[in-house]
């Protein structure tokens, strides 16, 4: 696991770095898309790349990680509008290239195994884009979630609809309580994890992630068994890593070369 503390908009480049040096060696990239306020500069950095530099998406396909149950498909924050608004409709992705988790499927256990699927026929995600909710879950995979799950339906906490009631206009009523999401064996199977949290309130789950036993009870822990796994945090998200020197000296001695 590499980790890089810098200020945030030296993380969102070095993230966009990995997709843009990925899509300049394979045009049909498989992208794992994440939602949350954490990728937003990434995805805005991307969409200035396509516009000023031709950076293209044209053959790339990109799959989100989670869903919420029920939300009407004209909602703002459904994960499927919010992700056309801040990435897709920003790029050229080819129409229909970009998938979710049906959280309006009649049969939503099936739609788990129809996305599980296609996710499967598309190759894999080549990078998948992560944040990190402050109880330590990926995608939407809440404490106690199985280290090996795939996509399934999930009750949200409390603390994790307290926390997305901000998209909510704070009513915490209207934070759905259930979501499709990529299991931690999903998340697992991509090829490269590029992680990024930022604040003070995301220090607990960054020092668990990174130095904490691997357990279900912080569920992002799993990435600690990545080959290939990126952490992007500010001064802030570090603030309780005990080997927070240690990564900071091991990037400000980084070969030139060396990519994350
Ligand atoms: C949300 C999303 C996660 C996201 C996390 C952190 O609930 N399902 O994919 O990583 O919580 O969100 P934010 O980046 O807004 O702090």
């Amino acid at each position: 696991m590499e980790v890089v503390i810098a200020p945030e908009a030296q993380l969102a480049a070095l993230a966009a770095d990995a997709v843009e040096r990925l899509l300049r060696v394979k045009p049909a990239a498989v992208l794992g898309l994440a939602t949350g306020s954490s990728p937003l500069r990434v995805y805005d950095e991307l969409a200035r790349r396509h516009t000023e530099n031709g950076l293209s998406f044209a053959a790339a396909r990109g799959f989100m990680l989670d869903e919420y149950v029920g939300l009407p498909a004209d909602h703002p924050e459904r994960y499927r509008t919010v992700i056309e608004r801040e990435i897709a409709s920003r790029v050229d992705f080819a129409p229909g290239a970009v998938q979710g988790p049906d959280g309006l499927a009649e049969d939503l256990a099936a739609a788990c195994a129809t996305y599980e699927a296609a996710i499967a026929d598309a190759g894999g995600v080549d990078l998948q884009i992560l944040g990190i909710g402050t109880d330590g879950h990926i995608g939407f995979n809440e404490p106690g979630s199985s280290l090996a799950s795939r996509t399934r339906i999930k009750t949200l906490t409390r603390q994790t609809r307290e926390d997305n009631a901000r998209f909510f206009g704070g009513d915490l009523e209207a934070v759905p309580h259930h979501c499709l999401t990529q299991g931690l064996g999903t998340i697992m199977s991509a090829r490269h994890l590029v992680l990024l949290a930022t604040g003070r309130h995301k220090a607990e789950a960054v020092h668990q992630l990174v130095e904490g036993p691997v357990s279900a009870m912080w569920p992002a822990t799993i990435m600690q068994h990545h080959p290939h796994a990126t952490v992007l945090v500010d001064d802030a998200a570090a603030g309780r890593l005990q080997l927070a020197d240690y990564f900071r000296q091991t990037y400000a001695d980084k070969p030139a070369w060396q990519t994350i």
